[in-house]
């Protein structure tokens, strides 16, 4: 069997998107004939692992109202490489996961609108979960929110097996 591949790169400072990351890899593996590889931003990986992907999903906690520094580099990395021949994402299938503590989901909108920049067909919904509230962390995540996570990775697995 041909096996289709789902890549999710992260970033995660206190723990809690990583948690998240993990819950979305569960769900991806969920799916039969569906590889996954996990990298964190900051991390030794090469881009170009990205082209062999037929599924890309990035998640970041929200710092300063925006992605991580990490996460943002990374972001730019791979924009800067667009034109190259060494790296095509056009067309490859995308989620999108975040975390934040007061600012409400923007980042995850950032997040799809570089996606989309780089051609990549991002699926709704985004997963967008609220770590606490400000000042009072929640940081152990429910199974409603950790559901939310896989039921991602499932759906993003699913479309890049070719299954839905
Ligand atoms: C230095 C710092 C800056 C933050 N900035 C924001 C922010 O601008 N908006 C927001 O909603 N949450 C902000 N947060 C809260 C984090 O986004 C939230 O706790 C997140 O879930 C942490 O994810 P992590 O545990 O994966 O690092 C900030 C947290 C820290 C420590």
């Amino acid at each position: 069997m041909c096996m289709s591949k789902v890549i999710v790169v992260y970033d995660s400072k206190t723990g809690f998107t990583e948690q998240m990351a993990k819950a979305v890899v569960e769900g991806v593996k969920s799916v039969e004939g569906v590889d996954v590889e996990l990298f964190k931003v900051g991390t030794p990986f090469s881009i170009s692992q990205l082209n062999s992907a037929d599924a890309l999903i990035f998640g970041s906690p929200t710092r300063y109202g925006g992605v991580t520094q990490e996460m943002g580099f990374f972001l730019e990395n791979v924009e800067a490489h667009k034109e190259s021949k060494r790296l095509n994402l056009s067309g490859k299938i995308g989620g999108v996961f975040a975390s934040y503590e007061w600012d409400g989901g923007w980042v995850a909108e950032k997040i799809k609108a570089t996606m989309e920049s780089l051609g990549i067909r991002v699926v709704e919904p985004l997963v967008s979960l609220v770590d606490g509230v400000h000042g009072r962390r929640r940081l152990q995540m429910d199974e409603e929110a950790l559901q939310k996570c896989r039921d991602l990775g499932k759906a993003i697995a699913e479309k890049a097996a070719g299954t839905t």
